[in-house]
């Protein structure tokens, strides 16, 4: 066949397993073909000392959503998208968010009509639940699983948001039935509002307290508890943003007495330390999230979980407050760390970040990078093998990646909406040059061509994790069908 929209020529192509030269074919939005000496298709792109990579998917960033504090973030699905193009993420997860007293099935229907409206590059979302309700339980979200929403996240901390255990027991007894992947923050919220609140008392506000009040104990200790309540119907869960070696601890010991748990990082949690919380005045709120920065020692334990398979998805996390009354300090001056809004921006500086930190500075081969970038993101989801790896059949979702390209990021220079950057003037090696995003060239030359809009949805299937037929115990078969028939409510 020599009859390509698009070829991709000379370049090194990896999977999440191999390194290979290859040229890529496309027609329309899919690969077609894959192999060397491929002809020239009617747009050609040479790739000759570049890096041939699957599309980057982020199934972790805020986007449009309105926080568990009640804050907004700063970017919408038009510049979440862009940031995310120019990052070499080609299919973005954000979350339609239900807050408590509203309909999930409406919330999902504004969010979608949100992101029709604005994405640039393929998407879907997933579910956050604040409510257990019948309607909730019963209907709305398992026609949103069925119709291809198929993951949802939980809080077990933030007021607004946070579902007790009796709750989590419903949702995932839900999950279990319907074959949908829970994801968990987990920080077990008494503890951070009692030390918060002594902390207050003796007046020490400042950022940095932050992360006293988030202590490592309240992470471990909501890890080890949703894990065990999981176990109760042998359902998958995904603990969302490990940041600490305790709770990585818990999550091995499970998995080695195989419960089904799975866990993410983030960048921040990587190359950032709770040392940048403790800056004059409030510059350090430009750093708090949740759970908060550690130490040298989490960083290095959460490399290794990486490296291991512990953890499977990188995500960014992005969760974009501006500097300002809008966003981390509604109070100005007097904003105490209880009122910072957590989170920070990432969409944009996660892929070039891994792959600098780690495949630069060999902590990771370049198809370990593929996996925890793109491949383990669409199995874990349900977007496999649709997306997250280059073979004929997926959509063509390219990043080629120059991993001798010198970047300096800077707010300046990034796409988002915030206004700094947690990274700011720290070199990158490696940057993904040419962005195609199904079959289109949407980032090239530092320019964009992608009209908002122009994404597209994508139904996820059942996520991997979910759709293992595990063979149950006569005990986790007692328990999931009591979950059967009418939910009561608490
Ligand atoms: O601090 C964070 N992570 N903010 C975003 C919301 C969340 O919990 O993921
Ligand atoms: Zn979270
Ligand atoms: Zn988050």
């Amino acid at each position: 066949m020599n009859d390509f929209d698009l070829t991709i020529r000379g370049g090194m192509v990896a999977s999440d397993v191999d390194t290979f030269r290859a040229d890529v074919g496309i027609v329309g939005d899919r690969i077609v073909a894959m192999e060397n000496g491929l002809p020239a298709g009617r747009r050609d792109i040479d790739a000759t000392g570049r890096y041939v990579l699957p599309g980057g998917i982020d199934t972790h960033c805020h986007v449009e959503q309105r926080s568990g504090m009640g804050r907004m973030g700063a970017d919408d699905w038009y510049t979440a998208s862009v940031c995310a193009a120019f990052g070499g993420t080609t299919t973005i997860v954000p979350f339609a968010a239900q807050h408590r007293g509203t309909s999930l099935a409406q919330v999902a229907a504004d969010y979608a009509a949100l992101a029709r409206e604005k994405s640039v590059i393929d998407y879907s979302y997933h579910l956050i639940l604040s409510e257990t309700d019948p309607q909730t339980l019963n209907t709305d979200l398992p026609e949103l699983i069925r119709s291809g929403i198929t993951s949802f996240k939980v809080y077990m901390t933030y007021e607004q948001l946070k579902i007790d255990d009796y709750q989590m027991l419903d949702v995932l007894a839900v999950a279990a039935r319907e074959r949908a992947l829970v994801m968990v923050h987990a920080e077990n919220n008494d503890v951070i509002k009692w030390v918060s609140q002594r902390l207050l008392e003796r007046g020490y506000t400042a950022p940095k307290f932050h992360g006293t009040s988030h202590v490592q104990l309240a992470e471990s200790e909501a890890t080890h508890r949703v894990i065990q309540l999981s176990r109760l119907f042998d359902v998958p869960i995904l603990v969302v943003h490990v940041s600490a070696r305790e709770a990585l601890a818990t999550i091995q010991a499970a998995q080695k007495m195989g419960a089904q748990v799975y866990g993410e990082t983030c960048p921040h949690y990587l190359l950032l330390t709770e040392d940048d919380m403790d800056l004059p005045g409030t510059e350090g709120a430009k750093y708090c999230c949740s759970p908060p920065l550690r130490d040298a020692d989490a960083q290095q334990a959460l490399w290794d979980a990486l490296k291991q398979g512990t953890l499977q998805t990188l995500s960014s996390d992005h969760a974009p407050y501006r500097y300002d009354a809008t966003g981390k300090l509604p109070k100005g001056d007097a904003t105490t760390f209880k009122d910072v809004a957590n989170g920070m921006p990432g969409l944009e500086a996660r892929l070039p970040l891994l792959f600098s930190e780690g495949v630069s500075k060999k902590r990771l081969t370049l198809p370990e990078f593929v996996a925890l970038s793109a491949t383990n993101h669409a199995r874990m989801y349900g977007l496999f093998p649709r997306k997250g790896l280059l073979q004929p059949g997926a959509d063509a979702d390219v990043a080629i990646w120059n991993p001798l390209c010198e970047f300096t990021l800077t707010a300046a220079t990034l796409h988002d909406n915030v206004g700094y950057t947690p990274y700011e003037g720290m070199s990158v090696t490696g940057w993904p040059e040419t962005v195609v995003s199904a079959g289109r060239v949407i980032v090239e030359r530092g320019e964009l061509h992608a009209e908002r809009g122009s994404g597209r949805f994508i139904p996820r299937k059942t996520p991997m994790p979910c759709a293992i037929e595990r063979e149950l115990t006569p005990s986790t078969r007692f328990f999931r069908s009591l979950s059967y028939g009418a939910h009561e409510q608490k």
